[in-house]
């Protein structure tokens, strides 16, 4: 049984052509076969495709990001639209069931995002006003959000040189610089590279902080073989773990995400998920259901659809599918920039089950002849699509201005993202397409004809 199909009930891989902007591509064209050799060879040829590789900006630009939505998608949402049930209810559930199965966790609860899941995560681990949560500075905005949502106060810990993760002694430092306990430590599995979790735990465990993982890029991400999203190591503390369906992430339902954890902290949050409304309020419309329901807290309101829930079914079939063509693209990425001494991929330890939400490099300061927004340049001009994850919390307007931040405050943070580029990796890529970045990347930090 492969680690993200949901016991039993595999979907099966569609047939069909993925479409990328309307686009048909055809899989695997002229270097396709996957194997270390033949991209090693391909690897080679790289510096003869330049000038096809230049070319490709006029007629079919490559975009950083794009889902892979087959029939199969298309028909479970149109057999939804038909079903005539459209909100919160048996998909769901189902999306739910199979969610926690495939990461071997207690309970699953689908919302409308990432960031809602995680704030009803941390909601759940009882995170109130005043209270300290421990997080990084290279995070997405909404990481840091949830906390000052619930009018906590986020304190920041800078990230290891080489993961980019929290830094676990770091952690370790802050907590022993507090006058009294964290409320919860928020770690995030940056670009799907798993944080040290097992240092993260025994800090949480030693001061008696809830753990709230940030997994929104780490859906087929393991730490010691077990899958995240797994909480049930740790049990002294109150954990849970909230993924994103975002459209660019490992799987997507358009907007979506799913909350793990014990099933009592998924309970609790269930409620706020729903107006705070008693345990089957979704069903008071449906046959069976009943009018009447009680509301115990003020509830946000962040269920999933049906409809969403319908599409994350399918996705979440060929979640497997999706993370080895990922893991291919990361190998074909490695063998290639393993040739380059002026940039760097973000380095993981080699026992790391990595994600690839992101392939994330490092434009050398100190090596290349271009600086990364030069780099981005250069790609944007041969149609390649890139990104930068993240402008550290610490730069952000609203938090510097809010606790007087300076960007030398977080300086492993400061000086990475000063490097830091993110590379188009998602299945429905071609090998040529992947060629197609080693060879502009090559070429503007290298020059066609060096070596
Ligand atoms: C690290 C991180 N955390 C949280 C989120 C929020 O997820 P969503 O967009 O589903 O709300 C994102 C989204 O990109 C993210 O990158």
């Amino acid at each position: 049984m492969s680690k993200l199909s949901p016991t039993g009930e595999d979907q099966a891989v569609p047939g069909t052509v993925d479409r990328v902007d309307g686009v048909r591509r055809a899989h695997g064209a002229r270097w396709s076969g996957g194997s270390g050799n033949r991209s090693r060879r391909s690897c080679r040829r790289v510096r003869e495709r330049y000038a096809a590789a230049v070319s490709r900006a006029a007629d079919s630009p490559l975009r950083f990001a794009a889902p892979s939505i087959g029939e199969d998608e298309v028909a479970a949402v149109v057999d939804t639209l038909r079903s005539g049930w459209l909100t919160t209810g048996p998909r769901t559930a189902e999306f739910e069931r199979r969610f926690a199965t495939a990461v071997g966790a207690e309970a699953a609860l689908a919302c409308s995002s990432g960031t809602a899941a995680l704030h009803l995560g941390i909601i759940a681990a009882g995170v109130g006003p005043g209270d300290v949560v421990l997080t990084t500075p290279l995070t997405f905005c909404s990481t840091v959000h949830v906390i000052e949502h619930q009018g906590a106060r986020p304190v920041l810990v800078d990230v290891d040189p080489e993961s980019l993760n929290i830094s676990p002694a770091g952690l370790a430092k802050a907590v022993a610089e507090l006058g009294s306990p964290p409320a919860a430590l928020l770690p995030v599995h940056l670009a799907g590279l798993p944080a040290a979790m097992p240092d993260i735990l025994r800090i949480a465990e030693e001061c008696g902080a809830a753990v709230i993982e940030d997994a929104a890029h780490a859906l087929g991400a393991s730490v010691g073989g077990r899958p995240v999203g797994d909480t049930s190591v740790g049990r002294g503390v109150p954990r849970a773990a909230a993924f994103s369906f975002y459209v660019t992430k490992s799987i997507t339902t358009g907007e979506g995400g799913m909350l793990t954890g014990d099933h009592a902290l998924v309970q609790k949050a269930r409620e706020w998920s729903l107006h705070g409304m008693s345990r089957d309020a979704w069903n008071r419309y449906g046959a069976g259901g009943s009018w009447r329901y009680s509301v115990t807290q003020p509830g946000f309101k962040y269920n999933l659809s049906d409809i969403q829930s319908a599409l994350g079914l399918v996705q979440l079939g060929r979640a497997d599918e999706f993370l080895t063509r990922r893991q291919a693209i990361a190998q074909m990425y490695d063998t290639a920039f393993d040739e380059l001494d002026e940039i760097r991929p973000v380095s993981r330890p080699s026992d790391a089950g990595h994600a690839w939400h992101l392939y994330m490099i490092r434009v050398l300061r100190d090596r290349s002849p271009v600086t990364r927004d030069e780099l981005v340049a250069s790609l944007a001009g041969q149609g390649i699509g890139t990104s930068v994850h993240f402008i550290p919390i610490h730069r952000l307007e609203y938090y510097r201005n809010r606790y007087g931040y300076a960007p030398e405050d977080f300086p492993v943070a400061n000086a990475a993202f000063e490097e830091l580029l993110s590379l188009p990796i998602y299945p429905a890529m071609t090998d040529e397409d992947v060629w197609d970045v080693v060879a502009a990347v090559q070429d503007a930090v290298a020059g066609p004809a060096r070596g």
